[in-house]
């Protein structure tokens, strides 16, 4: 039986990542995929049995006429093929970075507007199960007032910056060929989420050039964020130097309370609250809290949650870019919680280059 939301993808690399979680919704069925390479396009329609390939994206939307696309294609394509999907009343699913450059995203926001669809950016850091429960507990106020978070993406990525032919890739341009925090909302999206209030100003400062100078970015970039009442969020990207991966480092310090994450793997995840803990030095494993605080929906996962990427956010996701098409929620990561995920690393750019010159950020619900 055709089911209610027919999806499309645009882009099937990362996008495999969503498969499993559309195809097991009662309510979507994956109709189309488009991707500009022939061979890739063909190999993922014969895996995933979807029959209706593109390698042109707007022939997709016009001809499969789908009623929600998932944009996993590279970074400088967020924005064009969103606006193009927005524009014939279909919902978004887009990749992060919401956008590469300002005014591209004054673009999106403007088309947002005007369109009846919905936009969700895929912020997928935000739904693992630890992030999941440390913004339960803060909503249930047990760290106080969270007044500091920071978040570190540290994930080196050279092998992804060529072809196997050594021809640039779009990451070699867009995520380390620009200088500032181009990747930053796997980090700061979390952070947002727990500290509550928009980044108002941010300053960006660098290491400098050791692994790679012909990268244009500096290894280490920290991007210091303040809100309009003086919270402060520090979140640290670096995808060039050479060490193991750690893309989900978090801490945050309230009031009542503080959160460390695991570090390493193996490591556990750390809570202080003042509330709880009778020792004022002793910290307590964040899983001492799951039965109080963890959400029915993580306690409980289903076995396809448990197998997608990222934790689980891949799949979780999902569930709520559906739930927002149905019109039942509103996007956890709608338009405007994507520019305050977004627009601090394009300012970045600027202050950077300005020795860490504090600059505002703009608030996209003004545009
Ligand atoms: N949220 C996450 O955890 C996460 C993880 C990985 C990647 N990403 C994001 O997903 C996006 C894709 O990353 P990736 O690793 O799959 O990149 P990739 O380069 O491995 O794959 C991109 C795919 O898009 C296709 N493509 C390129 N231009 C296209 C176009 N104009 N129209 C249709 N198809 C096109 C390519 O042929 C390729 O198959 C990026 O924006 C990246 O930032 C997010």
């Amino acid at each position: 039986m055709a089911k209610d939301i027919k999806v499309a993808f645009a882009g099937v690399h990362r996008a495999s990542s969503f498969f499993k979680a559309f195809q097991v919704h009662p309510d979507t069925e994956i109709v189309a995929l488009c991707d500009v390479n022939r061979q890739t396009l063909e190999d993922v329609g014969q895996a995933t049995g979807v029959d209706q390939l593109y390698q042109v994206y707007e022939e997709m939307l016009d001809n499969a006429k789908p009623d929600a696309v998932v944009v996993a294609t590279p970074m400088q394509y967020h924005v064009p093929q969103s606006i193009a999907a927005l524009q014939r009343g279909i919902h978004v699913l887009s990749e992060v970075t919401a956008a590469v450059c300002l005014d591209e995203a004054r673009w999106l926001v403007q088309e947002c507007k005007q369109s009846s669809a919905v936009y969700m950016m895929a912020e997928n850091y935000i739904y693992t199960k630890p992030n999941i429960q440390i913004r339960a507990m803060v909503e249930a106020g047990v760290f106080g007032e969270v007044y500091y978070a920071d978040g570190e993406y540290i994930h080196e990525l050279d092998s992804l910056h060529y072809t196997a032919d050594g021809r640039p890739t779009w990451r070699f341009y867009w995520q380390v060929g620009v200088n500032g925090c181009t990747y930053p909302t796997h980090s700061l999206g979390p952070c947002l989420q727990w500290v509550k209030e928009r980044p108002q100003r941010i300053s960006c400062i660098g290491t400098g050039c050791w692994t790679a100078p012909h990268k244009t970015m500096e290894d280490t970039v920290l991007l210091l964020c303040k809100t309009a009442t003086e919270k402060l969020m520090r979140i640290r990207v670096d995808m060039l130097s050479r060490r193991p991966h750690a893309m989900t480092n978090y801490a945050l310090q309230g009031t009542k309370g503080a959160y460390e994450s695991a570090r390493r793997p193996g490591e556990g995840n750390w809570v202080w609250l003042e509330d709880y803990c009778d020792d004022a030095n002793e910290w307590a494993p964040l899983a001492q809290f799951e039965e109080e605080f963890l959400p029915d929906y993580w306690k409980n996962p289903p076995q396809e949650a448990l197998e997608a990427g990222h934790g689980g956010g891949d799949y979780f996701q999902v569930m709520d870019f559906v739930e927002a098409i149905k019109g039942n929620k509103l996007p956890l990561v709608g338009i405007h919680e994507a520019m305050d995920m977004t627009l601090p690393g394009l300012v970045s750019q600027e202050s950077i280059q300005r020795g860490g010159e504090w600059l505002d950020v703009p608030d996209s619900r003004n545009w």
